[in-house]
C-alpha cells in the first residue's frame, strides 16, 4: 500500500500480505478482548458515515455495531438520501462528508465511484462492496479460515460459481496470504483477467497455487474450504433466469462436499439462495461455517477500523498465526 492509498481500503490489489495479516491480527485480538470483557473505547469521538447504493444486512450492521463497541458512532445513509452521482457527484459528497466524519464506507455499483470518493475525501474511504471487489468480506473470510484451520499458508480453497466481486477479493487475499485456490466458473463468467494476473504475481512470492477451471469437481477435490456466492449479484437481477440455467451445474451440493477433505468447511458470504448456488442440506449441514463467517464480519470491521485509524489499545490477548509465522501475542 503506498501512502496515497494507505488510508483507504478500496481493493486488495494494492494491499500486501503483511498488511492483510496485520488487519487479521488486530481483528482476532479485538475479538478475543471483547469476549474477555475488555471494552476499550479505541474510537471514542470518531464518526463513520456509511453510503449504501444497494441493500445490506451484514455490512451495515457490523460496521454500525463495530463503531458502537469501539466507542464511536456510525450513521447509515440510504440510497434515496444521498443519490450518489445523481443528486450530487461522488467528489462533492466526499468533500462534504470529510468535513463532518472521520471515515466513509461506501457500497456502490461502479467501482469507479468508490475510487472517485477516495480521490476527493480527506478521510479514509472503505469499499463496502462494489461491482469489482468486496475486500471487507475477504478479511472476515480469512479470519474464519484461520480460526477453523489454525493457519492460512498452504490451505486449499475451492470456489465454485460466479467470478464476481467476492471471488475477486477471495482470490487476491488467498494469493497474498499463501493459500491455494481453484476457481470453477462457467465459460464467460470467470474472474477478470487483470485480477487473476495480480493474484498470479502475488502467488509467485507466497507459493500460493492458483487454478481456473470450468469443472466444479476439480475445484472441490481435496480442498479444506469450499466457497460459493450467488449466481446473480445485486444489479444483475435482470440476468437471473439466464444465470440460473448457466450455473445449474455449479451448485455447491453434497456431491461436491464429498469430494473435499473430510473436515472441509463450507463458506458463503450471504445472503444465500438455497436450492440455487448452495443446497439447503449443505448450508445447514455439519461442514457449514457461514454463521461464524457472518459473525466475523463484526470482528473484521473492528480490526480494519483500528488499522485504518492507527489505534491498537493496550496489551492484547489472543492473537493468531499468519502464514505459519506467529505475529499475534
Ligand atoms: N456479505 C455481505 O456483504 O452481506 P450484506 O450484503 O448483507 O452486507
Ligand atoms: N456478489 C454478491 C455479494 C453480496 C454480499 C453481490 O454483489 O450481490
Amino acid at each position: 500500500m503506498t501512502r496515497a492509498t494507505a488510508h483507504h481500503f478500496l481493493s486488495l490489489t494494492n494491499v500486501n500480505g503483511a498488511e492483510i495479516g496485520e488487519i487479521l491480527r488486530r481483528s482476532a485480538q479485538l475479538k478475543a478482548e471483547w469476549a474477555a470483557g475488555r471494552r476499550d473505547p479505541l474510537l471514542a469521538g470518531k464518526t463513520l458515515a456509511m453510503i449504501f447504493q444497494k441493500p445490506s444486512l451484514r455490512t451495515r450492521v457490523s460496521f454500525d455495531v463495530a463503531m458502537l463497541q469501539l466507542g464511536g458512532h456510525a450513521l447509515a445513509l440510504a440510497p434515496a438520501e444521498v443519490q450518489l452521482g445523481e443528486r450530487e457527484s461522488p467528489a462533492d459528497v466526499a468533500r462534504v462528508l470529510s468535513r463532518y466524519v472521520d471515515a466513509i464506507v461506501a457500497r456502490v455499483y461502479a467501482h469507479a465511484d468508490v475510487v472517485d470518493l477516495a480521490r476527493h475525501a480527506t478521510v479514509p474511504v472503505i469499499n463496502g462492496l462494489s461491482d469489482l471487489e468486496h475486500p471487507c468480506q475477504a478479511i472476515a473470510d480469512f479470519l474464519t479460515i484461520q480460526e477453523a484451520k489454525g493457519r492460512l499458508r498452504g490451505i486449499r480453497i475451492g470456489y465454485v460459481g460466479d467470478g464476481n466481486n467476492v471471488a475477486h477479493s477471495l482470490l487476491l487475499a488467498a494469493s497474498k496470504l499463501g493459500s491455494s485456490i481453484t476457481l470453477a466458473s462457467p465459460p464467460g463468467y470467470e474472474c477478470q483477467p487483470a485480477v487473476v494476473a495480480e493474484a498470479r504475481a502475488a502467488a509467485e512470492q507466497t507459493g500460493s497455487q492458483i487454478a481456473l477451471t470450468t469443472d466444479p469437481r476439480l475445484a472441490a477435490q481435496g480442498v479444506d474450504v469450499l466457497y460459493t456466492d450467488v449466481w446473480a449479484s445485486m444489479g444483475q437481477e435482470h440476468e437471473r433466469e439466464v444465470r440460473r440455467q448457466v450455473f445449474a451445474p455449479y451448485q455447491l451440493n453434497a456431491e461436491l462436499v464429498a469430494l473435499a477433505a473430510p473436515d472441509v468447511i463450507v463458506m458463503h458470504c450471504l445472503p444465500a439462495h438455497r436450492g440455487e448456488e448452495i443446497a439447503d442440506s449443505v448450508i445447514e449441514g455439519p461442514h457449514s461455517a457461514v454463521f461464524d463467517q457472518a459473525e466475523n464480519r463484526l470482528h473484521a470491521q473492528k480490526g480494519l477500523l483500528a488499522y485504518l485509524f492507527g489505534v491498537s489499545g493496550g496489551p492484547g490477548i489472543g492473537g493468531m498465526s499468519i502464514g505459519g509465522m506467529s505475529i499475534g501475542r
